[in-house]
């Protein structure tokens, strides 16, 4: 679950805000919809099947392993992306020992495959708390049953070393992760609302900071002047020569009906992208992160998707392009936090900016990205998106012929696919 986190002076702060520009709805009408984006601009998005609020998926073994906050931080497993989707357990087998908030109930799970282990940082908090954790548990496998849970390795609010900047300004929620790929040193990603995005660097062995009492930490992306500073929910991937750090803006959660944000106020992923992993990081615009820069890669659309945020990225390898995944209301499903459902679409970039493509081909990704221009998919491309679909249907009964699965990758087919990790 993500975290609604606005302090209640910030959040009277927004409100006094946006009585100016707010659409006013009509007082008979349940829903006030002309706060909905009818924009065409991003795609809609491919159905995961499944009810999800900040979506954590790691790709393991030749199955998809979702990870969402909810009791004890549930786990499912589907061969594609569009599941079905099958429930293989828990990461905690009771509460968090975390002794703060509701240790029943993490938030925001993100899992990591490191040296042949699985970590999943947790968030232990509440909304408009800053007194949080982010929780760290380990297993030789991705199902439940088998995990050891480890506690905090950082806690602002209350708790060991909460007092250490960065934590006296920030928000220890959200975790992600990422490896310096110069170094192979691993960061800790965390943060929001508050001072926005920390990046910490972390033990080999991930279960703690590197260098506890001195954090050597760096601040990501930040909003300095709005009393607002809706930023959330980071993750991180390098695609070479960048590396993208990826965040949601706005409001996520606890929509009134009756009055929603203004039209934009609401959830949005953004990206920012640097050379270097603590940064700089830049939009397309050259703002910087820090500065409360950042370009929409995805925001509500079509009068039908709203508030989508809860962002991750699975890095696609050779020829497969990467996926976008998140959470996002459907206006005519509903606005409460067990009403967000995973969608996904295809990446592809254009002179390294990321764009959300429409369909289940990741060709029209690929084809694209190598010229850096958005192409037409021609009859070719569609004849060679049915082949790749029946390699990997192939591929289900001979997962372990590596002959066929080069094919399979070779003719861009990623979705049905797994058996390659982000961070191995
Ligand atoms: C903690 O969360 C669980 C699951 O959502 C809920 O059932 C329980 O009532 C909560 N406990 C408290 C003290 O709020
Ligand atoms: C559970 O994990 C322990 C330690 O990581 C390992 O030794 C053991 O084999 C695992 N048990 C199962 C059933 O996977
Ligand atoms: C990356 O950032 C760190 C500090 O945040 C700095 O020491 C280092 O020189 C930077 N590297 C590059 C290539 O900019
Ligand atoms: C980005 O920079 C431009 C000028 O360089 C400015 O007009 C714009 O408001 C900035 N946007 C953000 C979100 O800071
Ligand atoms: C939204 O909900 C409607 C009605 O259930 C459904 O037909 C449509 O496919 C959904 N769209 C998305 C993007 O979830
Ligand atoms: C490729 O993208 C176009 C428009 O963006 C879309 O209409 C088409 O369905 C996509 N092709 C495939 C095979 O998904």
């Amino acid at each position: 679950m993500l975290q609604t986190t606005i302090s209640i002076l910030c959040f009277l702060l927004y409100a006094v805000n946006a009585i100016p520009t707010a659409p006013q709805p009509s007082a008979s009408a349940g829903i006030d919809t002309h706060s909905f984006s009818k924009t065409t601009e991003y795609p809609l998005p491919n159905l995961g099947n499944v009810a999800a609020h900040d979506p954590n998926i790691i790709q393991y073994d030749g199955y998809f392993y979702l990870f969402k906050g909810g009791v004890h931080i549930p786990i499912h497993k589907s061969r594609t992306l569009d599941g079905p989707w099958e429930e293989v357990g828990t990461v905690l087998n009771e509460a968090s020992v975390i002794e703060k908030q509701n240790r029943t109930r993490p938030w925001a799970p993100t899992t990591v495959e490191w040296e042949n282990r699985f970590y999943c940082f947790y968030a232990i908090s509440e909304s408009g708390s800053r007194d949080s954790a982010i929780g760290v548990a380990s297993s030789d496998t991705p199902v439940g049953g088998n995990w050891t849970d480890h506690g905090a390795v950082v806690n602002t609010g209350q708790g060991a070393m909460s007092e250490i900047y960065p934590y006296t300004v920030s928000n220890a929620i959200d975790g992600a992760f990422i490896k310096d790929q110069k170094t192979g040193e691993p960061h800790l990603l965390y943060g929001s609302y508050w001072h926005g995005i920390f990046s910490v660097p972390m033990a080999e062995h991930l279960l703690s900071i590197k260098t506890p009492k001195k954090p050597d930490a760096t601040n990501l992306a930040y909003v300095p002047k709005a009393a607002s500073k809706p930023i959330e929910g980071s993750f991180m991937t390098y695609k070479e020569p960048y590396y993208y750090l990826w965040f949601s803006h706005g409001k996520c959660c606890h929509f009134d009906v009756h009055e929603f944000p203004p039209m934009g106020d609401e959830y949005s992923i953004r990206v920012g992208r640097s050379t270097n992993v603590t940064g700089p990081f830049v939009d397309k615009d050259g703002n910087k992160t820090l500065q409360g820069g950042g370009t929409i890669v995805y925001g509500s659309n079509h009068g039908v998707v709203y508030a989508p945020g809860g962002v991750g990225v699975l890095s696609g390898t050779g020829s497969e392009a990467d996926v976008l995944y998140f959470h996002y209301l459907n206006t005519s499903i509903g606005f409460a936090q067990g009403d967000a459902r995973l969608g996904w679409n295809y990446l592809h970039y254009v002179d390294g900016w990321p764009v959300a493509i429409e369909g289940k081909s990741s060709l029209n990704a690929t084809s694209s990205e190598s010229n850096g221009r958005i192409l037409r998919p021609d009859p070719t491309l569609n004849s060679l998106a049915m082949l790749s679909m029946c390699y990997s249907i192939l591929l289900h009964y001979t997962s372990r012929n590596s002959y066929l699965k080069s094919l399979v990758h070779s003719s861009g087919c990623a979705v049905d696919l797994a058996s390659t990790s982000r961070y191995a």
